[in-house]
């Protein structure tokens, strides 16, 4: 167990709290800014604003300073070096990060699967008391995503933004879809490519089928296999099937160009880095509205931006 100060100094156990990588920070200060350029612009329309975010976490994490992994546990039997001497600290997440925005959104709607993440959202909640409006829901992302498109909200009285930020490809393309179609929504999403996808894709081509099921559900039909290999010359005239050396490059445009289809416009994407510069995963926005993709385009290339006049790499922390 763990003792770890937050901002406000308070001392709390942490064993529960999920671990992140300091990339996290980076990924939590796009979407701060995102949502409070998006409030800023919106705060004297006449819409109600909502705020899903369908895979909400607890709203606190412990940030991990190094690229260690999260702990298993195995290292208590090994004569590795102890783990915790790294500085740890807590950092708020998503749900935090929107709660906190200047000009609040009228309602906020939190969706998690694990219900010790419920129970931190429920106490998140009842912390805000009726200063803010929100739900909060044990349920998949996509029971989320049914649940709000099944409100009484419609373009003429709505405008909203989802955050979908999974672990992995555990998102449907039936729920991006369905956020798509009611033309009220924006969502940024977390299009783990190098975290998760890559490492479903043998060389081979030969995709166990739990995964290749993913992968569909994930893109939204089959196109992804087309995107990652082709039909090589094999030995003897017969054919193989190779992995394309830009198949990382071809599913990043695969998925953009889906996102454009069904929203009308889609951010440059953010590539997020762990602190040795390695790819892991890509921060997308898309939108029905293109002063939504000026703003985006401008603020989730910001860091990129300040890095490079810094001098600095791209990296996260
Ligand atoms: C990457 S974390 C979210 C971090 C959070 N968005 C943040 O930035 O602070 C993913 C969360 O999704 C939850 N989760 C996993 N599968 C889910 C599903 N199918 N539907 C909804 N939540 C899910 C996990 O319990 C975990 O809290």
């Amino acid at each position: 167990m763990e003792r770890v100060s937050d901002s406000s100094g308070s001392q709390r156990l942490t064993t529960d709290l999920p671990e992140v990588g300091p990339w996290a920070r980076e990924k939590l200060d796009a979407l701060a800014r995102y949502l409070d350029f998006y409030t800023k612009v919106l705060k004297n329309q006449p819409w109600r604003t909502l705020y899903l975010d369908a895979y909400a976490g607890g709203g606190r994490a412990v940030l991990r300073t190094g690229d260690r992994p999260p702990s298993t546990g195995a290292e208590l039997f090994s004569d590795a070096p102890p783990i915790d001497t790294e500085a740890r600290e807590l950092i708020d997440g998503s749900p935090r990060v929107a709660l906190g925005v200047t000009y609040p959104f009228d309602r906020y709607i939190l969706v998690d699967s694990d219900p010790d993440r419920v129970a931190e959202l429920q106490a998140l909640k009842a912390e805000y008391g009726d200063q803010r409006t929100i739900n909060v829901l044990k349920a998949t992302a996509a029971e989320g995503v049914h649940w709000v498109t099944n409100q009484p909200i419609s373009r003429k009285t709505h405008r909203g933004v989802a955050f979908l930020d999974p672990f992995g490809a555990n998102l449907d393309w039936a729920s991006v879809q369905k956020l798509a179609e009611t033309g009220l929504f924006e969502v940024v999403v977390n299009f783990a490519l190098s975290m998760a996808i890559q490492r479903m894709l043998p060389n081979s081509g030969d995709v166990p089928e739990a995964w290749a099921n993913a992968l569909d559900a994930y893109f939204g039909d089959h196109t992804w296999f087309d995107a990652v290999y082709e039909h090589g010359g094999g030995l003897f005239g017969g054919s193989s099937i190779e992995k394309r050396a830009d198949y990382s490059e071809r599913l990043l445009a695969l998925y953009r160009s889906k996102l454009r289809a069904a929203f009308g416009h889609v951010s440059t994407p953010r590539l997020i880095r762990n602190t040795r510069g390695a790819p892991l995963y890509y921060l997308i926005w898309a939108g029905p509205n293109k002063k939504g993709l000026e703003g985006a385009d401008y603020i989730l290339t910001m860091g990129e931006r300040i890095g490079r006049r810094t001098g600095e790499t791209k990296r996260g922390g």
